[in-house]
Parts: C-alpha cells; structure tokens; sequence
C-alpha cells in the first residue's frame, strides 16, 4: 500500500495541528447555536472524527453518503445513497467534506438540503483543489489548499484503497493510469 505512494503531502503531525485549529474556530462561531454537523461520507470519516473532538459545544452529528466518482475522474452525476436521519428545518447545518475539487458534489447537496429550510448552511473541508473548480461555491472553513493531483488517505480513497494511511499522500501516476 505505502509503496504505491509517491510523496507525503500532508503529514499526521499537520493534519493533528491544523484539525484541532479549526475545530477550536468553528465552536468559537457556532457557540449556542446548536448545529448539526453533516458529514459527507465515506471519505469524511477520519477527518470529522478528528475534528469533533475539538468543537467543545452543543451539536449533533448526522452523515450522508453520497457517489460521484468512479476512479479518478468525476461521472458528473451525484445520487444520493444515504440521506439525513432528522429534520434539519430551521437548524444551523454544518456540512463536513474531505475534498472540495469541481464543486459539483457540494453545489448538488447545498441545493438539495436547502429546499428544507435550514437556518443556515456552512461548508468545512478537509483539502480544497481550487483549480478544478467548475462549480461556484466556496468552503467556509479549508484546512489546506492542495494542487491538482490526485491524493489518498486519512479517509479518502482510490477506488476505495488507501483510507486507512494516516496521512495525506500523492497517489503515483501510474497505479490510476494502469
Ligand atoms: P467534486 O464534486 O468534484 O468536488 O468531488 C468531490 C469528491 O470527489 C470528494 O468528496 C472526493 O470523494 C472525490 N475526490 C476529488 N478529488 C479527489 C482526490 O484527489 N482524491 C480522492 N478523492 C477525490
Ligand atoms: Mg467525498
């Protein structure tokens, strides 16, 4: 598994830093308004885990799943897998993303979870890839800016291998292209 990786992006000791900071922010600005956090599952789980143990608040965790991706590149098409187990009408939404890359998986769940009325909805992610950007959304809250190649681990996936690295690494070209 580590030998298919070609560099380490972002290591466990940064992610560890980095998660706590913005947990500490997002308690900070949500303090008493009892949001939901909603994790984008599967490749939020490691991330969010981490996270929540840092927003030292009243909340509550809900998660969707949804699918968008078939190996490396989008299909475009978003189906929702999972949906949410409780009304979120009139409650402060918390989305929680592993990788902001098009924008379009996002900009399709935004909408959908707004015809039900939340009081608001904010986006945290992991990684944004801004140079892939098609859609016109935005995270609230980024914890790094990564450039345009393909990465793996703490949660996210190549062709569901590789959650399970405790660091962010650079997948080598030529296990996606073989
Ligand atoms: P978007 O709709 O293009 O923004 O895609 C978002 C989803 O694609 C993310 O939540 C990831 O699951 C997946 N994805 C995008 N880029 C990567 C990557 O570099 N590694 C692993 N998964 C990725
Ligand atoms: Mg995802």
């Amino acid at each position: 598994m580590e030998q298919d990786i070609e560099r380490v992006l972002i290591s466990a000791e940064e992610l560890e830093e980095k998660v706590a900071a913005v947990g500490a922010q997002i308690a900070k600005d949500f303090e008493g308004k009892d949001p939901i956090f909603v994790g984008v599952l599967k490749g939020c789980f490691i991330f969010m885990a981490d996270l929540m143990r840092h927003v030292n608040i009243r909340c509550s965790v809900d998660f969707m799943a949804v699918s968008s991706y078939s190996g490396t590149t989008s299909t475009g098409a978003v189906k929702i897998n999972k949906d949410l187990s409780q009304d979120i009408a009139d409650r402060h939404i918390i989305l929680v993303e592993d990788i902001l890359d098009s924008g379009v998986t996002l900009n399709y769940l935004k909408k959908y979870l707004t015809v039900r009325k939340p009081a608001s909805i904010h986006v945290v992610t992991l990684m944004d890839k801004p140079a892939r950007r098609k859609a016109d959304i935005y995270a609230d809250y980024s914890c790094f800016e990564v450039p345009d190649a393909f990465v793996v681990g703490y949660g996210l996936d190549y062709n569901e291998t590789y959650r399970n690295l405790p660091y962010i690494g650079i997948l080598k070209p030529e296990i996606y292209t073989k």
